[in-house]
């Protein structure tokens, strides 16, 4: 099964093609603990050490960790003194995705279409430099305080980019077979939705793909409601999600309370091999949502004759969803944070390339479950 993200499906073609994005370039977490939390990636996640930018490089105020594995890096970031803008990012959010860094052959006229667009500037167009070459960077805004870095690397050989030394620690466990980032999840609130959809057409030339509304996605007590926008070449796939009315509170609600606004809700990570993967975080001990048993009883009425055998599954609490291009296996972490805001999906593609509509009333039932526990539905 190949590695690389999808190929491009029809449906995508009418993206504009202003803004051609090549691919998620990282995702920068801003976190208290640097240190630890690449410890927590590295020994139950199996990303490798890659680079390293803090006191050691000249930096006075942050520090960070890079980490890696196949296409997915991830940066790590935390202050290094009171009243910075990261700690003040922390105090209010609690850990969580700061920047989405998208690679484009050319960063000065992604951020001049995307400003000309309407986009708020983040970052103006600077080129860093160092030994190894040179890269060019520029950021806009998008929803809450979360913001897209844009990343021109063709002329930079480094390790990640320039400031940053080679991070080569003793410790390093195995990768657990991530490949690349399938999606990234978007919690906006209540009315927003249709905006950051508008946002991703005018400002990116992204298209709509997909759409959910409260009767695809709801249960006895909550709801929410879901577009899914692309870029053109179909290798960056941003789904929006606000809330829905239902009679309790609903997960996105819960969300965006905890978060104090809006902000990114989960990071799908794809494998080659769910069962393999899953299994190795488990036994590192990342923990699941569980759907009830009996889910598995209708599982090959539901979704059709599956390469996988079923036991595996249910032992994992895998879940599975077809659509009209082929079928999909799926799981979600609880939340990584000790708020009830990020978690991570993995995903094993086998043609579909939809995002598990089938299971979302087996998840959010779940979901309830722990919100329950919580004391917030
Ligand atoms: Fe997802």
């Amino acid at each position: 099964m190949s590695t690389e993200p999808l190929s491009i499906p029809k449906i995508y073609e009418d993206a504009a093609d202003f803004m051609p994005i090549m691919g998620t370039d990282y995702i920068e977490f801003y976190v208290g603990n640097s240190k630890q939390a690449a410890h927590y990636y590295q020994s139950a996640w199996g990303y490798q050490p890659l680079a390293y930018a803090g006191m050691e490089t000249g930096l006075k105020d942050r520090e960070s960790y890079v980490l890696i594995q196949d296409k997915i890096r991830l940066v790590l970031t935390s202050p290094l003194h009171s009243g910075t803008e990261i700690g003040r990012h922390i105090d209010k959010h609690g850990d969580g995705v700061k920047v989405t860094a998208l690679w484009v052959p050319d960063a000065t006229k992604a951020y001049n279409e995307a400003i000309s667009r309407g986009a708020t500037s983040y970052m103006e167009p600077r080129v860093e430099e160092d030994a190894d070459g040179k890269v060019v960077k520029s950021g806009i805004e998008i929803y809450g305080e979360t913001v897209h870095v844009f990343i021109e690397r063709d002329d930079y050989n480094g390790i990640f980019l320039p400031g940053y030394k080679k991070w080569d620690p003793l410790y390093k466990p195995e990768g657990i077979g991530l490949k690349y980032v399938d999606h990234m999840v978007g919690n906006v609130e209540l009315g927003q939705m249709d905006e950051w959809v508008e946002f991703y057409k005018e400002v990116l030339g992204f298209s709509q793909i997909l759409s959910f509304d409260d009767k695809d996605i709801s249960t006895e007590y909550t709801a929410l409601m879901s577009k899914v926008m692309s870029n053109g070449n179909g290798r960056i796939k941003f789904p929006i999600n606000e809330p829905a009315n239902g009679i309790k509170k609903s997960q996105i609600e819960e969300y965006i309370e905890f978060y104090e606004g809006a902000g990114v809700q989960h990071i799908a990570v794809a494998t080659d091999n769910i069962v393999e993967t899953v299994t190795q975080l488990r036994d590192r001990g990342v923990e699941f949502l569980r759907v009830p048993d009996t889910y598995y009883d209708v599982l090959l009425e539901r979704v059709g004759e599956i390469d996988e055998d079923i036991e595996p599954l249910k032992e994992l609490g895998i879940l599975v969803d077809r659509d009209d291009e082929g079928y999909l296996l799926q799981l979600f972490t609880r939340p990584v944070e000790p708020r009830p805001t990020l978690f991570f999906e993995i995903i094993q593609r086998k043609g579909a390339t939809s995002f598990g509509k089938g299971n979302f009333k087996a998840l959010f039932e779940a979901i309830e479950r722990e919100q329950e526990i919580r004391g917030t539905l």
